[in-house]
């Protein structure tokens, strides 16, 4: 039976990046004091800049062993690494770059590739090594960041979509109806097999759909694909801004734990 959310709540922009820093930094060092490694997904669009930007910066930068960190991504559009639509090449441009991460240490996804099936069971071939599963076991990450769409999308899995239903798969090739369409993503299944998921949501924009999705009024929207994300054993956490959040109602909000 999967835990109910942990809701935080941050006072503005910087706050909210400082607390996903630090979430992601101590859920690193968990791992590495544990397994001796951090199996880590990114997490694609636009909202992670400011948590790429927290973590390369004072106080965060220095303060944690990246060395230990195998760097995966939650979806990839289907578009060549330095294409700015790819999520990878927003990651190693504010992230991986500046950390001086070693190639050796980022599992990419092969958006670029002519035949993007292959390219998702190729990856899920790195996924399995690095987590020594073999089929029909579900890789095991220890922190899965996500971000969610208006539509309620999260990675690249769409409303609506069969592969929603699916929990066998680990990588599946989807249509997004938003350019470009062709999409590489880690299907339910795996993302709620991780030890911890993050959710990154601010900004007013968001707030009808995060109010849906934490506070449903209908089966719809507790079939909206972030709604979906419910770890079996793991940790689902929810970072908020104040804007994201003004859509809850008062008895969830009174349940947020301030985070500052
Ligand atoms: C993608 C993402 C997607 C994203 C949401 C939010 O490839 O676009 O994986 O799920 O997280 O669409 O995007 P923004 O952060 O840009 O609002």
């Amino acid at each position: 039976m999967a835990a109910p959310p942990e809701i935080r709540l941050s006072r503005d922009r910087q706050a909210w990046a400082a607390g996903a820093a630090e979430l992601v930094q101590s859920v690193g060092q968990e791992a590495v004091a544990a397994k001796g490694q951090f199996l880590l997904a990114l997490s694609g669009g636009a909202t992670p800049e400011s948590l790429y930007r927290a973590l390369t910066s004072p106080p965060f930068a220095g303060r944690f062993d990246w060395s230990h960190t195998i760097f995966f991504f939650s979806d990839e559009r289907c578009v060549p690494p330095d294409d700015p639509r790819s999520n990878y090449a927003l990651a190693n441009k504010a992230l991986l770059t500046p950390l001086n991460i070693a190639p050796s240490q980022v599992c990419r996804m092969a958006g670029e590739s002519r035949d993007p099936q292959a390219a998702a069971a190729d990856y899920e071939q790195h996924l399995r090594h690095a987590t020594k599963t073999t089929a029909p076991a579900l890789p095991q990450m220890d922190l899965i960041l996500l971000g969610v769409g208006a539509d309620g999308h999260t990675a690249s899995l769409f409303p609506r979509t069969p592969i929603l239903q699916d929990r066998q798969t680990v990588i599946a090739v989807t249509q997004s109806p938003q350019d470009p369409p062709t999409r590489l993503t880690m299907t339910l299944g795996v993302i709620n097999r991780a030890s911890v998921v993050l959710f990154l949501a601010a900004g007013a924009g968001k707030a009808g759909v995060v109010s849906a999705i934490l506070d449903p009024k209908t089966e719809a929207d507790r079939q909206l694909p972030a709604a979906l994300v419910a770890p079996d054993e793991g940790r689902l956490i929810w970072l908020l801004d104040l804007a994201v959040a003004a859509g809850l109602s008062r008895d969830r909000v009174k349940m947020i734990a301030r985070e500052d």
